[in-house]
């Protein structure tokens, strides 16, 4: 019997690592990614009405009322990929409510991961974060530079990447975090997201992979 696919949940502060992390993870597992900031992002891309009243929010620093976010979050977890290869879900739920709305709909994550970060640090990395608009990777100018002048040429700066938005940022995260948690307690993992982003890949891949042993010796006693 084939195991079941994963489902894990990353959570942290603005600029811990979450999207840098989601790349190794995807990478190595196959699952599929569902950020909630980057669907947002695309939404307002597009032009449309959600995207205007999403970019007021995410201007101040604020969680984007979840009738706009949940759909789209949900649409993409309905998707056969997600069903098939498992899901990794970024930045969703941050509100208890939207953590209730999962549930109803039966979304249950095996795992939980929390990347834990000083604050000092999450300042120094969103203040030099950079993307590529062409592949969507993220870089740092110090802890990541690009590989090319070509890339550095075509990087971009987040609209809310500035000191002073970060902070609202994590107002908002500070205010809904303990609410959350609480709801996963018995599955969070907490891990140090202060070191190089290849430390901080080698814990998650560790409890990644003790949970597919599980999974694996699940199945098979079917
Ligand atoms: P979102 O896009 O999710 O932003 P965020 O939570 O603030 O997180 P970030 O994307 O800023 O950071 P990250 O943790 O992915 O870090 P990254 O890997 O890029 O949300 C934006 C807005 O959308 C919210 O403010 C809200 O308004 C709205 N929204 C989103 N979800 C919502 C929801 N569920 N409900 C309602 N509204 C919602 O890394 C950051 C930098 O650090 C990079 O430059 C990277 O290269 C570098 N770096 C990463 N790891 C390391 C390391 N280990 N060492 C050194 N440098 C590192």
């Amino acid at each position: 019997v084939k195991p079941e696919p994963l489902r894990i949940m990353i959570s942290g502060a603005p600029a811990s690592g979450k999207g840098t992390q989601c790349e190794l993870i995807t990478k190595k597992y196959g699952l599929v990614h569902i950020a909630a900031g980057d669907l947002l992002r695309e939404e307002i891309a597009t032009g449309s009405e959600n995207g205007k009243q999403a970019k007021e929010y995410m201007e101040r620093g604020q969680l984007v009322p979840n009738e706009i976010v949940f759909m789209m979050v949900k649409e993409r977890l309905l998707k056969p990929d997600s069903k098939e290869n498992g899901w990794l879900l970024d930045g969703y739920p941050r509100s208890s409510s939207q953590a209730t709305a999962l549930k109803e709909f039966g979304f249950e994550p095996d795992l939980f991961i929390l990347l834990d970060v000083s604050e000092d640090v999450l300042v120094e990395r969103v203040v030099g974060r950079r993307l590529d608009p062409v592949t969507g990777k993220i870089y740092h100018l110090k802890y990541s530079p690009p590989e090319s002048e070509e890339v550095a040429a075509r990087l971009t700066q987040r609209f809310d990447d500035t000191e002073e938005k970060v902070k609202l940022r994590l107002g908002t995260h500070h205010q809904n975090v303990e609410a959350v948690l609480s709801m996963y307690e018995e599955i969070t993992i907490k891990i140090n997201g202060n070191v190089s982003k290849e430390e901080v890949f080698a814990q998650i891949e560790s409890a990644l992979t003790k949970l597919l042993e599980e999974k694996t010796a699940a199945s098979g006693s079917i």
